[in-house]
């Protein structure tokens, strides 16, 4: 939908924003509020097209509109662009049969979340840029977590209010280990390093105070107050909710494509390529700042 000219919604409840005639290299003062701007009215997630001309620097300012970047320490040096640590390489990359970009290897499951809501202080959010993509496939989906909670009725709203989740990242471990058995356990180091974390299921966007669900269930280890199966079915039915097709859009990416998205607010979800026939190469900067709270902080 063509919000003016130079703006369309990707989706019919206005979550996402594609921002046209917008070249990132020259980020005057009217641009970067335009962006700031877009970024908050989208619900979380914008798009821009044509930018292979940036430079690892004009990436970095460019996202340093919405966040401080983060310098990468936790990966391996050999996925960073040299001398720009702050530029993580994801993708099939190979070097004389090393890989040079973090490979996630994603299923034909459609495994949504938004990153590491299992630690406080998390990233708030993330810009992944095309340099390579296949003609089909490794698509990613995005889904508005303000609008979709919005839509819900007021039963739901009621209902969902006072309770809380545990977020964990051993659950999501031995989640992906199920389907990858070669994945390692944590570490009893890593457990005690990054222990679980309690979350409201609705939660308040520090820059907009706008309510939305927070509903990543692969990190989910549990719901206050019910038992196993009910916080299984009420987490797959907020889930499928905030998942119909007027909260969510999927990315067909061409190089030059940039996506910024907010984890406070939107999930997103990677899909499938042949890696063996094609290679997908993204650049991904990663924002620190302000937090939506957990409970107990
Ligand atoms: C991520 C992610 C999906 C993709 O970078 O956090 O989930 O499609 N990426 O690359
Ligand atoms: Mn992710």
């Amino acid at each position: 939908m063509a919000i003016g000219n130079n703006q369309t919604s990707l989706t019919s409840s206005g979550f996402g924003l594609e921002l046209k005639d917008i070249d990132l290299a020259e980020l005057d003062d009217n641009t970067k509020s335009i962006l700031v701007e877009g970024f908050y009215a989208s619900g979380g997630a914008i798009l821009i097209r044509n930018q292979q001309h940036l430079t690892p620097k004009q990436l970095c300012d460019f996202v340093s509109l919405f966040g401080s970047v983060e310098k990468n320490e936790k990966y391996d040096p050999n996925f960073l662009e040299p001398d720009f640590p702050e530029v993580l390489r994801i993708g099939n990359l190979m070097e004389d049969g090393q890989r040079k970009a973090l490979w996630i290897k994603s299923d034909e499951e459609r495994l949504w979340h938004s990153d590491d809501t299992f630690r406080h202080p998390q990233p708030i959010g993330s810009c992944l840029f095309c340099v390579t993509a296949p003609p089909t496939g490794g698509e990613t989906w995005f889904a508005g977590m303000g609008e979709a909670y919005d839509d819900l009725t007021f039963e739901i709203k009621q209902k969902i209010k006072p309770l809380t989740a545990l977020h964990s990242y051993n659950h999501l471990n031995e989640f992906l280990r199920k389907t990858n058995p070669h994945r390692p356990p944590l570490s009893s180091e890593m457990r005690k390093n990054l222990p679980p974390i309690t979350r409201p299921l609705v939660v308040e966007h520090p820059v907009t105070h706008k309510k939305a669900l927070c509903v990543t269930n692969i990190h989910i280890e549990a719901i206050s107050d019910l038992d196993e199966t009910e916080a299984r079915v009420l987490l797959n039915d907020l889930l499928d909710h905030a998942t119909k097709p007027e909260f969510v859009f999927s990315h067909a990416w061409k190089p030059g494509d940039l996506i910024v998205w907010d984890n406070r607010c939107a999930m997103h979800a990677p899909s499938p390529f042949d890696e063996n026939k094609y290679n997908r190469l993204m650049y991904r900067l990663t924002m620190n700042g302000e937090q939506v709270i957990p409970d107990g902080n």
